[in-house]
């Protein structure tokens, strides 16, 4: 048995019952709980992991609050969740050739590739009978792990910021460059005007656009975040003072203020992670010919736009959902390299996680929440977290 946290349909329900349904009071430390789990047996092409650090992701958020689906209910009650890790090999199947005991690895959570590779499920969320990696130990199948790049240049604890955020960001720029391509080429438009709004997700996208060239914009309401930011080449923009789009004034107001930092021309890309009022904002920058792409729907699901308007500034919206495996193992040659992720000051405690998934929720972390799970950790790994 090892220990793992848990989120239970019932918890969930009582929670709800607490706050009257009013998701602003709703407190995810009462609903993701400490639990235990007994691990399957180590089959032929299987790896075993203890795990070393987590970090805290949003999927997670959303089902312990059920404000998309009730996933837990779904899957009949209860989920293990966690899909973003570090770990180290302990034990191996007699058909896994890729991996060794002793080895640090990363994990992925397309749960279940379609015939293209994209996720039909999420490992941990909506593949069912997953487990996730909220534990001590796992056994997992071979495919779902990356080697780590532990020569990159980052810590420990960046590294385990990316293993779920930056595959998503290395997709969503693909997608985003491509359609943009499609219809600007490089030979007409080198260098393009790139925005992201708050958030991990965003800000490694931006790296992606600043490595290649382009302009970065990062409109965040977090000074730590901005910094951090700016200190990689990105120019600022503090969400705050347009009041986080909560007015059509306000979306005015940074409409004329993208057009001032960009000579009159607007944002060739924008990556919104979050809808909600930043959707209306991101439109509202976008050039002739943009594209808006996103994977969430943090502050909003549905979405209004004038369709007519759209198509006459010839504007492309892309909704993609995480990436597929082959990008997690493209993705990770340019940790460090290219992201350099933004890390919560605290590193939580394996028994501190359900407060750490509420304060990301309530957004006052300075970065990505990371958990440490692991008290001893190997050898291979020490120097990436002394000093
Ligand atoms: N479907 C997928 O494939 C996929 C994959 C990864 C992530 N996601 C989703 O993408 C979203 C972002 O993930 P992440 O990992 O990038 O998040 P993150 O690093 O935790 O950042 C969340 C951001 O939300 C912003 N925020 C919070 N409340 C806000 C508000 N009221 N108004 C404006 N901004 C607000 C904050 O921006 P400030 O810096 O401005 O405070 C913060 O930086 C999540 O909803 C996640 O579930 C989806």
């Amino acid at each position: 048995m090892v220990r793992a946290y848990a989120i239970t349909a019932e918890a969930i329900a009582q929670e709800r019952e607490r706050v009257g349904d009013d998701l602003r009071n709703f407190d995810i430390s009462r609903v993701i709980r400490m639990d235990k789990l007994e691990l399957p047996e180590v089959g032929p092409g299987d790896v075993r992991l203890r795990i070393l650090a987590v970090s805290a992701e949003h999927n997670v958020d959303h089902a312990a609050l059920a404000d998309t689906i009730n996933i837990v209910e779904m899957r009949g009650g209860k989920i293990y969740p966690g899909n973003s890790a570090v770990a180290e090999v302990t034990e191996v199947g007699s058909n896994v050739k890729r991996f060794r005991p002793g080895q640090i690895v990363i994990t992925h959570a397309n749960g279940e590739p379609d015939a293209y590779g994209y996720p039909l499920r999420i490992w941990a969320y909506d593949q069912p009978e997953s487990r996730g990696w909220y534990c001590e130990e796992a056994v997992v199948a071979d495919w779902q792990l990356v080697a780590a790049p532990l020569e990159c240049g980052l810590n420990l604890w960046e590294i385990a910021a990316l293993p779920l955020r930056a595959p998503t960001a290395y997709h969503l720029w693909r997608r985003a460059e491509g359609i943009f391509r499609l219809k600007v080429s490089r030979e007409r438009l080198a260098r393009m005007n790139v925005l992201g709004f708050g958030g991990g997700v965003s800000e490694l996208f931006l790296m992606l656009a600043l490595a290649e060239g382009h302009r970065a914009f990062f409109c965040s309401g977090n000074p730590a975040r901005r910094a951090h930011l700016e200190e990689l080449g990105a120019e600022p923009i503090d969400q705050a003072a347009f009041n986080r789009f909560a007015a059509r004034d306000d979306v005015r107001g940074f409409s004329r203020r993208v057009k001032e930092l960009t000579e009159g021309v607007g944002m060739h890309i924008v990556c919104d992670m979050l809808r909600g009022n930043v959707f209306q904002a991101g439109v509202a920058a976008l050039a002739r010919e943009g594209v808006n792409v996103s994977a969430g729907w943090q502050l909003g699901q549905r979405l209004q736009y004038d369709s007519a308007g759209l198509s006459v500034k010839q504007i492309t919206l892309d909704h993609i959902h995480l990436n597929t495996i082959e990008e997690a193992w493209a993705a990770a040659p340019l940790y460090g390299a290219v992201f350099r992720p933004s890390v919560h000051q605290e590193i939580y405690a394996f028994e501190d996680l359900p407060r750490a998934m509420q304060e990301m929720n309530q957004n006052t972390q300075t970065g990505i929440p990371i958990i440490r799970v692991a008290e001893q950790m190997p050898e291979a790994v020490r120097p990436l977290i002394e000093g």
